[in-house]
């Protein structure tokens, strides 16, 4: 079988990120009161607020997915955790008589669950009392993930998140090999504390993947919402990641400095900061097999780091300034919803030359940092 190598060089994808696009301003009508950022998170499930806390153990556990509930959005709580420790989180966050915006049918906080579809006892006992399942897999596209999850998925009850894939194929396989899915969580190699592109040079940037997943799921006439995750940064990318077909988005390092995650504020160099770490860091991985001696480590490699990211002040401010941004994107572009958005959204290509033009420049900032 003769092989073309060069072709495949030259027939490469193009595959960009966050920062090689902009939406161009629209046409518009519309005002910021005029505009809804209710979106569904799953088949099942509608949010006020489109954002979704990513399940890091630097990032949700009880205090930030209520909070995340009660303005609107859903947290997942992450699986570092025995899985007696990880239902007892949901448990509290369940118990909770916060008034919150993101209800179950019976009133209490929605909450969802990190589980890998190998891990059958961590998803039965998680189904039980969350009301969503995130898978919580570096490759989801991989031949015993996805055996493994068309087994578990009939004895769950809760909507189940595939993820994280990146790529048309992979949704064309999870249609066809799993028995439903309510949910996508897309991106690969895009995350702040992630180095998987780094140590193996694969990645699926979080831009490129929704835009890939979505187009595959338009081909199939699939109604299954898209969460993006990995790497955004601020309203501005969330924006985009809307514009290219999520429905919403997953904030890792954004919440990671709020006072509702899990971590202290310390003081570094006369700066407040909270510890960020990624969940395939040495440091994590370590917290995993300590607790759980069955866990066997699949590869022997760090996928990520761990870090300090600025402490950022309540989350109810972090998210409301992402909300009004992203309302005053959505003005500019002229829609009134995400959905709309997908519809008049269009790009504009930035070059790595132009790029630091569209950030402040050309000048020295008063008490900058
Ligand atoms: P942000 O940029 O919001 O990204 O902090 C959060 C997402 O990053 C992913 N994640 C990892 N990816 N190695 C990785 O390759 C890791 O150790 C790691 N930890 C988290 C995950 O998808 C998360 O939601």
């Amino acid at each position: 079988m003769p092989l073309s190598f060069v072709s495949k060089l030259k027939n490469a994808s193009n595959v960009f990120t966050f920062r090689d696009f902009i939406l161009l301003p629209g046409r518009s009508d519309v005002e910021p009161r005029d505009i809804s950022l209710a979106s569904s998170l799953t088949k099942k499930i509608t949010l006020e607020l489109p954002f979704v806390s990513s399940p890091m153990d630097t990032v949700t556990e009880w205090r930030l997915a209520l909070e995340m509930a009660r303005l609107g959005g859903a947290g997942v709580i992450h699986r570092n955790l025995s899985v007696e420790d990880q239902v007892e989180q949901v448990r509290k966050v369940k118990a909770s008589k916060l008034q919150v915006k993101s209800m179950d049918p019976q009133g209490r906080p929605l909450v969802g669950a990190s589980i890998s579809p190998m891990d059958v006892a961590r998803c039965e006992a998680l189904d039980k009392v969350a009301d969503f399942l995130v898978a919580d897999v570096a490759h989801f596209h991989n031949s015993n993930v996805l055996r493994a999850a068309a087994k578990v998925i009939p004895n769950l009850s809760k909507d189940f998140i595939a993820g994280n894939i990146g790529t048309r194929r992979a949704v064309h396989d999870i249609v066809a090999e799993l028995p439903r899915v309510d949910g996508f969580r897309v991106g690969i190699g895009s995350g702040s504390v992630c180095i998987t592109s780094e140590v193996t040079r694969v990645g699926a940037p979080t831009l490129f993947a929704v835009a890939e997943v979505a187009t595959a799921a338009s081909e199939l006439n699939l109604d299954i919402p898209i969460i993006a995750d990995g790497g955004i940064r601020g309203s501005g990318d969330a924006s985009l990641a809307f514009a290219a077909g999520a429905s919403t988005v997953m904030l890792g390092s954004v919440l990671a400095g709020t006072d509702e995650s899990p971590s202290k504020v310390v003081t570094k160099s006369g700066r407040k900061m909270k510890v960020h770490r990624g969940m395939a860091s040495a440091a994590a991985r370590k917290a995993r097999f300590a607790l759980d001696r069955y866990s066997v480590p699949a590869k022997g490699l760090d996928e990520g780091v761990e870090a300090y990211v600025d402490y950022a002040g309540p989350a109810e401010e972090v998210l409301g300034g992402m909300a009004n941004g992203l309302k005053a994107s959505f003005g500019y572009a002229g829609a009134k919803s995400i959905r709309d958005l997908w519809g008049v959204a269009t790009f504009g290509l930035v070059s790595a030359v132009g790029y630091t033009e569209l950030g402040v420049h050309s000048l020295t900032l008063k008490g900058g940092t």
